[in-house]
């Protein structure tokens, strides 16, 4: 049975942790599904850890709704939820709404992840309103990196905790049905998961979270340009494949690969004359 916002926020009341992983590209998104995993974020992480730049503000829509499109053909039951990218969002609660609406008519997402809370409560709720669901995400927002100097833990200060929770506490006003804290104190995190009817789904943020994110890629130890704090590696594939890299680069140049198994027969009377 496909999963819905509905369960996602029944998970909560029964007091069952939500696991949500990123996903980007087809194979990848069908085996997270396969897993029984509720939730898929097409992350615009993608910045990062597939296309190779430094941070997510490079990422377009185009970007986002091609591999968006890739995840949603993988999967059959999961939630998949679309990022909107930098300034996709920013300029207008109509923009908000007709590149929202993209994730869904043209990447076949089921709801879409935006960063901020107070600031953007306006256009959560618009959104929501016209039937999108939203995910909101508040603590470190990578969009902001610039702004905010750097992947800092966010909400240490007294003031910075209160902003925090009233951003939350906006979201969940907004019509949002979950929300990402990323980068946040454990303590802080779950309080404001104690207080808030909707799922939390931490990324740094402790235990106490009603959920939490990873990033495939370092869950799966297959991107090593860096390593954050709040990833657990619970594979190392980059090893896994440049040793498969080497081997195969190594029997191309001995002659031993490919062999029979891997090559197609013919008749061979028919090369006569040829
Ligand atoms: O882009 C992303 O992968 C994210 C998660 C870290 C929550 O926003």
């Amino acid at each position: 049975m496909p999963v819905t916002t509905a369960k996602i926020k029944e998970m909560k009341q029964r007091g069952e942790k939500v696991a949500m992983l990123t996903a980007y590209d087809y194979a990848t998104a069908k085996m997270i599904d396969a897993a029984g995993i509720p939730l898929i974020l097409v992350g615009d992480s993608l910045g990062m850890v597939v296309l190779g730049y430094d941070s997510t503000l490079p990422v377009t829509m185009e970007d986002m709704l091609h591999h968006t499109k890739a995840v949603t053909r993988g999967v059959k039951e999961a939630l998949v939820i679309g990022d909107m990218p930098f300034m996709s969002y920013h300029l207008s609660t109509e923009q908000a709404l007709s590149n929202a609406a993209r994730f869904m008519q043209e990447g076949g997402a089921k709801a879409v992840k935006l960063e901020g809370g107070v600031t953007v409560a306006e256009k959560v709720k618009r959104l929501t309103d016209c039937g999108i669901p939203v995910m909101g995400h508040i603590g470190l927002t990578p969009q902001s990196v610039h702004q905010l100097g750097g992947y800092k833990i966010q909400g240490k200060t007294k003031e910075a905790a209160r902003r925090l929770f009233e951003d939350a506490l906006s979201l969940e006003q907004a019509g949002a049905f979950s929300i990402v804290l990323e980068t946040v104190p454990a303590a802080l995190a779950a309080l404001i998961s104690k207080k808030l009817s909707i799922p939390t789904i931490g990324i740094g943020a402790g235990a106490g979270c009603d959920g939490q994110v990873q990033v495939v890629s370092d869950l799966l130890g297959s991107f090593t340009d860096f390593v954050p704090k709040h990833a657990k590696q619970y594979a190392r594939l980059a090893d896994i494949m440049s040793t498969a890299f080497r081997q195969y680069m190594k029997e191309v140049q001995e002659g031993a690969f490919p062999t029979e198994e891997q090559s197609f027969k013919m008749d061979e009377s028919f090369l006569e004359g040829l």
